[in-house]
């Protein structure tokens, strides 16, 4: 029974194909010729109505391409209830496709076979312009382990709330080394040979879109790269979830996130090797475990246990809350989480756990980095590329370290000095076996002279910069001088007086008032 159900969805697509090749046809053919799929609203509005007219015939067809009635005197009940898991429930359960649970055999093809029948399920109009609505349709994994020898894809753009969950896929041996076991973006792999004129004709009904997905969830997933390239990209798609995965083996990225916005990572572990620490190897750690080139992203209660580089970010806006990153010593190289985008940074890293692995930023504008706490020594370096570092703040976070004389933050000038400074605070970060660095200085010496000098450089970040300075000059009794401010060059803070007098003075400086 269930061996003969992939072949009669095929002829169901097939029909169906073959339903969507002639309303195409009518279409160009009423429109008079010229670019069919040209852009602009009217074609946006035909291929909406083309597509609720695919998606109708596709509900339709659920209930008439059921088998005739059987003349039998005896009726068989299955025809009125559809077999499990197909057709009118919207679960489609891999294992009935031939997918192989034990990870013996390869499941490509049954897998691809379940996310197509999915693609073409019935769709419920659509989410944003362009994205038709899967209605929560369901690929179950079932609990099984599968080997994979091709990315996952979606057989074109255009489909929204999707969720595949549920299992574990690992990548065999002959697994291609740059592709990703689920691959969420718009093109078909040149050499898929499933090229049905459904799946081109989708492809061209997406372009009304300018997301790939909608609403896409990966729950519940085991991602096995197998040292051979990475484990999901998410290309061009609007609010993806990737929730509780567990993602290891990756050669390349973890996670890859590319234009779109709104991708949320959450509850979710990776690491290239599976480690807990300590590892012998950690030296040759390599790859990204989730890199982000893209804006509007979530990445909350996530664990990076092994990779070269823990999170890369190279997109404005994006969010790291509750992140642990353990994923390579910055003594062996290794790096938890890099801003690399100089200039226009807009991240906030909150309430997070960088462990042994620190942070670095490019010429950060507008970074938040607070009640995160940093141990073995691990640090946050803002990296000059033009000199440029507004809008951060760097406050209410915890160090520890092992007494090597480590600074919380440290400047990267290599590229050339920062000279475009402004707005920036540093402050109120404890450390315990490393030293503080801070935008904000306080400081007091005693003397009897006529001249107070506190040299600020232990403390303050930035090298000879000192924009406000607050001082008060006590004599504790009698003497009562004229004294002044009189040098603040090289981060040293020299008061004098007129006359010699014993006498204290406090001072406060601070290289981040606004501009
Ligand atoms: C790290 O890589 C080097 C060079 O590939 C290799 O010689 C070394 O054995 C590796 N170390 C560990 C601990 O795997
Ligand atoms: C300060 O210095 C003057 C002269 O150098 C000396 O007479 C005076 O006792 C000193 N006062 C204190 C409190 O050390
Ligand atoms: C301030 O001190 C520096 C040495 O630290 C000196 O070169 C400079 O001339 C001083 N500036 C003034 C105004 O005294």
């Amino acid at each position: 029974m269930e061996a003969t159900m992939p072949r009669k969805a095929l002829t169901w697509s097939m029909l169906m194909g073959f339903a969507s090749f002639i309303i195409i046809h009518a279409y160009a053919e009423n429109s008079g010729g010229g670019h069919r799929f040209s852009g602009g609203g009217r074609f946006r509005d035909d291929m909406r109505k083309m597509q609720e007219f695919k998606a109708s015939l596709i509900r339709h067809d659920s209930i008439s391409a059921a088998p005739p009635p059987s003349v039998s005197p005896s009726p068989s009940p299955s025809y009125v209830d559809p077999p499990p898991g197909r057709n009118s429930a919207r679960v489609y359960h891999v294992t009935s496709y031939g997918a192989d649970p034990t990870g013996e055999r390869d499941s490509t093809d049954a897998l691809a076979e379940a996310i197509a029948d999915a693609f073409r399920g019935p769709t419920e109009g659509f989410l944003i312009d362009g994205i038709a609505n899967l209605g929560g349709a369901q690929i179950s994994l079932e609990g099984g382990y599968y080997r994979i020898s091709r990315p996952l894809r979606l057989p074109a753009a255009g489909v929204g709330n999707l969720m595949i969950h549920g299992g574990t896929l690992r990548a065999s041996d002959d697994f291609p080394t740059n592709g990703y076991l689920i691959d969420l973006s718009a093109s078909s792999s040149p050499n898929e040979n499933e090229k049905t004129y459904e799946s081109s004709i989708s492809a061209q009904l997406s372009s009304s879109s300018s997301y790939n997905y909608e609403y896409i969830t990966l729950r519940d997933l085991m991602l096995d790269s197998n040292y051979r390239g990475g484990g999901i990209s998410v290309i061009n798609s609007l609010r993806t979830s990737i929730d509780n995965c567990y993602i290891t083996h990756f050669t390349t990225n973890g996670i890859l996130v590319q234009s779109g916005h709104e991708t949320y990572i959450r509850n979710s572990f990776l690491g290239q090797h599976i480690t807990a620490g300590g590892d012998h190897g950690e030296r040759n750690f390599s790859g990204t475990a989730i890199n982000l080139m893209g804006n509007d992203n979530a990445v909350t209660d996530v664990v990076i246990f092994s990779a070269s580089v823990g999170i890369m970010i190279s997109g404005p806006a994006n969010i790291l809350s509750g992140v642990h990153c353990y994923n390579k010593a910055t003594g062996f190289g290794g790096t938890g989480i890099y801003l690399r985008l100089p200039g226009l940074t807009q991240t906030r890293i909150v309430n997070s756990y960088l462990d042994y692995t620190g942070i670095v930023a490019e010429d950060p504008v507008q970074l938040d980095i607070s009640n995160t706490f940093f141990l073995g020594d691990a640090y946050i370096v803002l990296k000059s590329i033009k000199g440029v570092a507004n809008g951060v703040n760097i406050v209410n976070n915890m160090f520890s370290g092992s007494n090597k004389g480590v600074g919380i933050v440290q400047l990267d000038q290599s590229k050339g000095p920062f000279k475009d400074i402004g707005q920036i605070v540093v402050d109120r970060n404890n450390a315990r076996g490393m030293n503080i660095k801070s935008t904000v200085g306080r400081r007091s010496v005693q003397g009897n002279g006529t001249s107070w000098t506190i040299d600020f450089n232990p403390v303050l970040l930035f090298p000879n910069f000192i924009k406000h300075v607050q001082y008060t000059l006590s004599t504790g009794g009698n003497a009562f001088p004229n004294h002044a401010l009189r040098n603040v060059s090289n981060n040293r803070v020299v008061i004098e007086s007129n006359v010699a007098v014993p006498a204290s003075v406090f001072v406060t400086v601070d290289q981040g008032v606004a501009n």
